[in-house]
C-alpha cells in the first residue's frame, strides 16, 4: 500500500513495512527470545529503521506494506563454522569407525583430514565451486544468511589458495553473507610428515601472508590436538595473523585437553571451537577474554563422543554459546543448522532458547559480526527469517522440516 500523501517534511521514509508480526529480536535483556507480539517491523535502505509494537508505530512514509499475518520474525540464522570446501567423502572410513576404529588411529594412518585433502587437492577449482554451492544452498534454504566457510584442506600454498578462491567466488555469487577463514594450520601434511614446525614455519612465512595479501581471509584458525599442532605452533599462528590484523579462532580441546580453550583466550580469540575437554581453568579464560564458546553437537554425535562440552560451567561463567554444524566429511557430514539446533538440545540439553542465540547474537559474536547482525534491533542490516510457526521453541523441536517462510538479506527478500 502507499502512504505518501501530505506527511510532514521531517518525517520517517522506510521502504517496507512487515505487520503482523511476533518477532524474536533476539537481544539479551527483557523477555524470553527478547519477543514482541503484534509487532511491527521496517526497514529502509537494508536496515532496521523501526521495530515495535504495532500499537506504537510513528507516523511515516512508506513505499510497501505487506502483512506476515501472525508469522515469526528472528534475525536470519548464521552457521559460524563449517568446512564446506572439500573433495570427496569419507563414507568409507565412517564405516570403519562405526566397527570401532578410532578417529585418532585413522588420521595417524594417514586417512582422516589427509583423506580429504588428497580429495581437495585433486579437484579442480570448479569442482570444489559446484559442490559447495549444492551444500550452501541447503543452509540457505533454511534460513541462514550468513556462512563461515574455511579453507584447510589444502595444507599447501596452492591448494590452500585454491580452496580460498572457491569462498571468495562464493562470496562474489552468492546473495547471503560468506565469511572467509584461513585453517592452514588444520593437519600436519605429508611432505611435513617428521616436521610439523617446518610446515608452521611455511604457514607464517609463505601461506599466511599470501593469503592476506590476497585479501582471501577474515579471520586465521588452527587446529590444537596431539594429532595436529602444540600450543606453541599455534601461537606463532596467531602471532603472525595478529600482526597482520586478522582476528583468530581456534579447534580447542576437542578430543582431549591440550589447554587450547585458554591459548585461544589469551590471544582474544573471535572463538574457541568444540570444548568438549575444556576444564576449569580454560573456561575462566574465556569468559575473561570474552570469547565465544562455538559447540559442535554434529561432531559430537558422528564421533560417538561421550565427554560432554563444560555447558553448566560455560554458563555459570557467562560465556556466550554459539553453535555451528561445523559441516565437514569427517566428524561432522551435517548440512543442517536446524538439525543442528535441535542435536544441541538433546545431546547438549540447551535450551531452544540458547540453541536460537547460538546461531543468531552469539554466532554473530563468534565472527565479529555481531555490532550488525544476529540481533534484531534499529540499525542492524535487516537480515531477516520469516517462520511459519507459532513459538521459537519450534526451531529446534523438529527434525527434518523447513518452516522458513522468507529470507530477508540486507532488506532483500530471496
Ligand atoms: O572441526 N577437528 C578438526 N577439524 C574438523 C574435522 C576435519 C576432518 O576430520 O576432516 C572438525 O571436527
Ligand atoms: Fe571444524
Amino acid at each position: 500500500m502507499l502512504r505518501s500523501i501530505a506527511m510532514p517534511r521531517d518525517s520517517k521514509n522506510w521502504d517496507l513495512l512487515l505487520t503482523d508480526a511476533n518477532v524474536a529480536t533476539m537481544v539479551e535483556e527483557g523477555p524470553a527470545y527478547g519477543t514482541i507480539r503484534d509487532a511491527a517491523l521496517a526497514i529502509s535502505d537494508g536496515r532496521i529503521a523501526w521495530l515495535g509494537a504495532a500499537g506504537e508505530l510513528p507516523e511515516a512514509n512508506i513505499t510497501q506494506t505487506r502483512s506476515l499475518e501472525g508469522r515469526w520474525i528472528t534475525p536470519a540464522l548464521i552457521d559460524c563454522h563449517t568446512h564446506l570446501v572439500f573433495g570427496g567423502n569419507r563414507a568409507q572410513e565412517f564405516e570403519q569407525r562405526l566397527q570401532g576404529a578410532s578417529y585418532e588411529e585413522i588420521a595417524r594412518a594417514g586417512g582422516g583430514i589427509m583423506s580429504t585433502v588428497n580429495a581437495t587437492r585433486a579437484a579442480s577449482a570448479e569442482t570444489l565451486l559446484k559442490q559447495t554451492q549444492a551444500r550452501l544452498q541447503l543452509l540457505r534454504a533454511e534460513g541462514c544468511a550468513t556462512v563461515e566457510i574455511k579453507s584447510g584442506y589444502g595444507l599447501n600454498l596452492d591448494a590452500e589458495l585454491k580452496i580460498l578462491e572457491v569462498v571468495r567466488e562464493l562470496a562474489r555469487s552468492a546473495d547471503i553473507t560468506i565469511r572467509s577463514t584461513f585453517l592452514g594450520a588444520h593437519a600436519i601434511p605429508i611432505e611435513f610428515k617428521n616436521d610439523s614446525d617446518g610446515y608452521i614455519d611455511l604457514v607464517c612465512a609463505e601461506m599466511l601472508p599470501a593469503v592476506h595479501e590476497r585479501g582471501l581471509a577474515d579471520a586465521v584458525d588452527a587446529y590444537c590436538e596431539s594429532i595436529a599442532f602444540s600450543t606453541e605452533q599455534i601461537a606463532r599462528v596467531f602471532e603472525t595473523a595478529q600482526a597482520r590484523g586478522l582476528p583468530v579462532k581456534l579447534h580447542a580441546d576437542q578430543l582431549s585437553d591440550g589447554g587450547g580453550a585458554a591459548l585461544a583466550a589469551e590471544f582474544s580469540a573471535l572463538s574457541a571451537d568444540h570444548l568438549e575437554y575444556t576444564t576449569g581453568g580454560g573456561i575462566d579464560a574465556l569468559a575473561n577474554a570474552g570469547t565465544v564458546a562455538v559447540l559442535l553437537p554434529g561432531a559430537f554425535l558422528t564421533l560417538g563422543e561421550t565427554q560432554l562440552p563444560p555447558i553448566e560451567r560455560l554458563r555459570d561463567k557467562g560465556v556466550p554459546i554459539a553453535i555451528a554444524t561445523d559441516c565437514n566429511p569427517g566428524t561432522s557430514p551435517v548440512c543442517s543448522l536446524r538439525t543442528t539446533m535441535s542435536l544441541a538440545t538433546s545431546l547438549f540439553k540447551l535450551t531452544p532458547e540458547e540453541c536460537l542465540a547460538g546461531v543468531t547474537r552469539n554466532a554473530a559474536a563468534a565472527l565479529g559480526l555481531d555490532e550488525d547482525r544476529g540481533t534484531l534491533a534499529t540499525g542492524k542490516r535487516a537480515d531477516l527469517a520469516v517462520w511459519d510457526i507459532d513459538h521459537p521453541q519450534v526451531l529446534s523441536y523438529w527434525i527434518g522440516t523447513n518452516e522458513l517462510s522468507e529470507l530477508y538479506v540486507g532488506g532483500q527478500p530471496l
